[in-house]
């Protein structure tokens, strides 16, 4: 960490000890123990800026819950789609209802649909009951402006335009003790004419590799079996930094953490994986079986125009390699359809591409303006009934080929790593395999955390049902 960042650092945690006078003033006001909720949308990175505000949340004092109706509630949102943002609306209004009831309760909202100014300027004239607004780049701020909104009333902002810090070791509470995300970078510099996130979670910056490393050997003395290193597009990782290992090389380092048994990482971009990178998946043992390579599109034209920077041959060639280099590989990827003059044609190469490759699994999307984005302002936006259309034809493709490819275990034994109860069942926990597969097996809560032989018995669809072997 930079000397500018450490003293950040030590400033926060000093405005944490502020914070834990004001919420015992505050459980004093409300009669009770003050507690507090995040609600975390969207993807990993948010996940792991929600262990961040609970740990801090935490420290400061209060109880942590899952309810809405908390004294102290945090919405850490999400704007890769619209729908997301209409979802916190709704949720607001929920939450405006609970604040009603209980009027010292205070609303805060960060996250990357805080980095919107359309969004925060709406916020501001039609959500007055929102008492803190704050984005990505200043989450690390947290402290601080808890202290400013537990000793005063009004709406508190404060989002940053952008930032080159890396501001490090604030208190974090894991949700899952046995695993954990790692932030490796922050931001996105390719510019996908679809995409918001360059423009919310700003540049590209690596962390220090000895930080990271740091930290996974942290994690791994506190219990840790499995790591998730975190960026928006760590295939570029180090890009900035003097002497930075390449992400292969980082990759390797980190699975080599004395107690780390599992290592998996999210997202690549096609176009910057390495061979290095393969070569050194398919030496590890430790290194996932697990790909996530994002297609968005099997047409050359669409992928020029989303500026994704490979062809579908190239894609196609990287895939089929991978395959061949790391056959219990799971592939999986992102699909996006309905993007600015999409034509029928356009999806028959997306299921050719889709039927070639065989995903292991597939996230489908459909299109979504993003304002601001270059292709918001581009001709021919498709039709909700030919995107309705045409999403079903993929989603039944997608749905087919990754059953025939997750089918492709039934019978053999494989090690998982115990998470959870499940939901369902209380009988039956819920462990993932090293390929990302999910896998019900019958047993207790005193296997969580642990990684078992475990036997595929059947397969259905996107998971399976098993037994320990
Ligand atoms: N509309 C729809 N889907 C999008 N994604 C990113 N931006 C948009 C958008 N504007 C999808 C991409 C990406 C995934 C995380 O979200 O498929 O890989
Ligand atoms: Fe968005 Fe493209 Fe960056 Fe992914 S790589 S975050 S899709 S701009």
């Amino acid at each position: 960490m930079k000397e500018f960042d450490r003293l950040e650092n030590e400033k926060q945690l000093g405005f944490l000890e502020q914070a834990k006078d004001l919420v015992q003033e505050f459980s004093e006001k409300l009669g009770h123990k003050a507690t507090a909720a995040v609600i975390t949308f969207g993807c990993q990175m948010n996940a792991r800026d929600s262990e961040k505000l609970i740990g801090i949340l935490r420290q400061a004092g209060f109880d942590i819950i899952e309810e809405e109706s908390a004294d102290f509630v945090v919405y850490n949102t999400c704007t890769v789609r619209d729908n997301a943002n209409q979802k916190l609306y709704g949720r607001l209004g929920v939450a405006g209802g609970f604040k009603k009831r209980n009027p010292l309760m205070k609303i805060a909202l960060c996250g990357c649909m805080m980095q919107e100014e359309v969004a925060v300027a709406k916020i501001r004239e039609s959500y007055r009951f929102v008492d803190l607004v704050f984005g990505t780049h200043n989450l690390f701020k947290f402290p601080e402006l808890l202290v400013q909104s537990l000793s005063q009333d009004g709406m508190i902002i404060d989002v940053w335009e952008k930032t080159d810090r890396i501001v490090e070791d604030l208190p974090i509470e894991r949700k899952y003790p046995f695993k954990s995300g790692v932030n490796i970078m922050f931001g996105c510099d390719n510019f996908c004419t679809y995409c918001i996130v360059p423009y919310v979670r700003g540049r590209e910056r690596s962390r220090e590799a000895k930080d990271i490393i740091r930290e996974v050997e942290r994690l791994a003395d506190d219990g840790v079996v499995e790591v998730m290193l975190l960026g928006q597009n760590v295939n570029s990782y180090g890009k900035g930094l003097e002497n930075a290992p390449s992400f292969a090389e980082l990759l390797q380092e980190v699975s080599q953490v004395k107690g780390i048994r599992r290592v998996r990482f999210m997202t690549s971009h096609p176009k910057d994986l390495s061979e290095d990178l393969i070569q050194v998946m398919k030496s590890s043992d430790k290194i996932c079986r697990h790909l996530h390579l994002p297609l968005q599109s099997g047409s050359d034209r669409i992928l020029k125009a989303m500026n994704r920077r490979y062809t579908r041959d190239r894609y196609m060639e990287l895939a089929l390699h991978i395959r061949e280099e790391i056959p219990d590989i799971a592939l999986t990827t992102d699909i996006m359809m309905g993007f600015p003059g999409e034509t029928e044609a356009d999806i028959e190469d997306t299921l050719d591409v889709i039927r070639r490759v065989g995903f292991d699994n597939a996230f489908t999307f459909i299109y979504s303006k993003r304002t601001g984005t270059p292709a918001a302002s581009m001709p021919d936006q498709v039709s909700e009934e030919f995107v309705k259309e045409q999403f079903d034809r993929i989603l039944k493709l997608v749905q087919e080929t990754a059953r025939t490819q997750v089918a492709r275990y039934q019978g053999q034994v494989m090690d998982a790593l115990i998470e959870e109860m499940n939901d369902h069942d209380p009988g039956l926990v819920t462990g993932r395999l090293s390929n990302n597969t999910i896998v019900h097996i019958p047993g207790t809560a005193d296997m969580i955390g642990s990684i078992r032989p475990v036997k595929l018995d059947e397969c259905h669809g996107f998971y399976y049902t098993g037994s320990l072997a």
